[in-house]
């Protein structure tokens, strides 16, 4: 297959894109415009795979993404790009809007328009298949153990979570009135390597390696049912190969956390594996802080994941505990990764790279 990749320069992009590299035979083209989340060089592992091309673009070019898709004949999409991060979207809501919700809905254009162009055949098999959230559902009651499934109703709470909701609708549309095959994945809170340290678990490891403070926000109790990035790339593989069009899967780990929990046990991987500190402390713990509450914050997430195993035969593989440990190294095997991402010296260079 050729598979048409949008946002594979981010945190679960990249993941996807490593995994078809490695563990199939299929034609990836990454189409990334490169923000402050997109790192190539969370790519270098595969940049030079001959089944692996990039294009810098920005979805909410429908032109360009009419041209690629001509050049490049893709027999399934996988729409990864967004703006994804909760507080951003609360200090400033437009690129929000732009990408999330105009750029899915210029990627469903410039999809539309090629897919018309093919054969009765081609059009059957080609899929859309649009990654996307469980906060689209709003939030659960942290005392219930009540848990979304697809057919919980969307109740939006931030910025972020109305514009995936938004193109959620957007995609069940294009099924609806084009007759588009679509699909829709709604998953829980990811974590694993080159994610960007602005999200809890990669903030904290980086926080607390720095001897910085390690901010919780309001009483810490708040729950986030937390997916191992490659556990969720596999799904995606196996949703986009198996799924029927018009079908929406939930995918989750079954691995309810509460923050402070989260942050604390982050804290005893650091003391175990960098037991000599710098900063006067004797356990990491000791810089955990509490700071006010995000507004609108969702109390829990919790995905029922039946669908998906019953129909698909998807389980994921990483226990929390295992899967937080390899996590914890990646960063401190990674401090360079990380340096650059963090002064931006990497982003200029590929600009450059990519104006030159
Ligand atoms: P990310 O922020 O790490 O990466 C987003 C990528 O999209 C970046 O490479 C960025 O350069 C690219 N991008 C942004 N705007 C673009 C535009 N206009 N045109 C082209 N590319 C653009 O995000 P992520 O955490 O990898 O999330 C990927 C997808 O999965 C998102 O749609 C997100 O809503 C969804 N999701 C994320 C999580 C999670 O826990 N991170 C959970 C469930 C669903
Ligand atoms: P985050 O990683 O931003 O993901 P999301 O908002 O999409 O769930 O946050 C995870 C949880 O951690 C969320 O309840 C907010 C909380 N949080 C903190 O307590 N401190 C932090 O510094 C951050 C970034 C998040």
């Amino acid at each position: 297959m050729n598979i048409l990749i949008t946002g594979g320069a981010g945190f679960i992009g990249s993941a996807v894109i490593r995994y078809l590299i490695n563990e199939t035979k299929h034609n990836i083209l990454n189409v990334d415009k490169l923000t402050y989340a997109g790192n190539l060089e969370s790519l270098a592992a595969v940049a030079n795979n001959p089944r692996y091309h990039f294009c810098q673009a920005d979805i909410c070019d429908k032109n360009h993404l009419i041209q690629l898709f001509n050049n490049f004949q893709p027999d399934a999409v996988m729409h990864l790009a967004a703006e994804s991060h909760v507080d951003r979207s609360i200090s400033s809501s437009a690129e929000f809007i732009q990408t999330n919700i105009v750029g899915t809905f210029q990627l469903l254009e410039a999809s539309r328009h090629y897919w018309n162009s093919l054969s009765k055949e081609k059009q059957s098999l080609f899929r859309f298949h649009h990654i996307s959230t469980d906060e689209v559902y709003g939030d659960l009651n942290n005392s219930a153990t009540e848990l979304f499934t697809e057919v919980t109703p969307y109740a939006p709470s931030s910025p972020y979570s109305a514009s995936k909701a938004s193109s959620d609708h957007l995609v069940r549309a294009w099924y609806r009135t084009y007759g588009l095959p679509v699909i829709i994945t709604n998953c829980s809170n990811n974590y694993g390597p080159y994610h960007f340290p602005e999200k809890l678990i990669p903030l904290t490891i980086l926080n607390a390696m720095q001897g910085k403070k390690l901010p919780v926000y309001g009483n810490g109790e708040q729950i986030r049912d937390w997916l191992y990035v490659e556990d969720h790339a596999r799904a995606l593989y196996v949703v986009v190969t198996k799924a029927k069009a018009g079908e929406t899967y939930n995918i989750g780990g079954h691995n309810e956390q509460k923050n402070i929990d989260v942050v604390k046990d982050i804290c005893s991987l650091l003391d175990e594996l960098v037991p000599n500190k710098t900063f006067g402390i004797t356990s990491y713990k000791e810089l955990i802080t509490f700071i006010p509450d995000r507004p609108g914050h969702d109390v829990r997430y919790a995905i029922d994941a039946t669908k998906i195993k019953r129909d698909l035969n998807w389980v994921p593989q990483e226990s929390f505990q295992s899967g937080l440990r390899k996590t914890v190294l990646w960063y401190l095997n990674n401090q360079e990764w990380v340096n650059r991402i963090l002064t931006g010296e990497y982003q200029k260079w590929i600009q450059k790279q990519y104006q030159s």
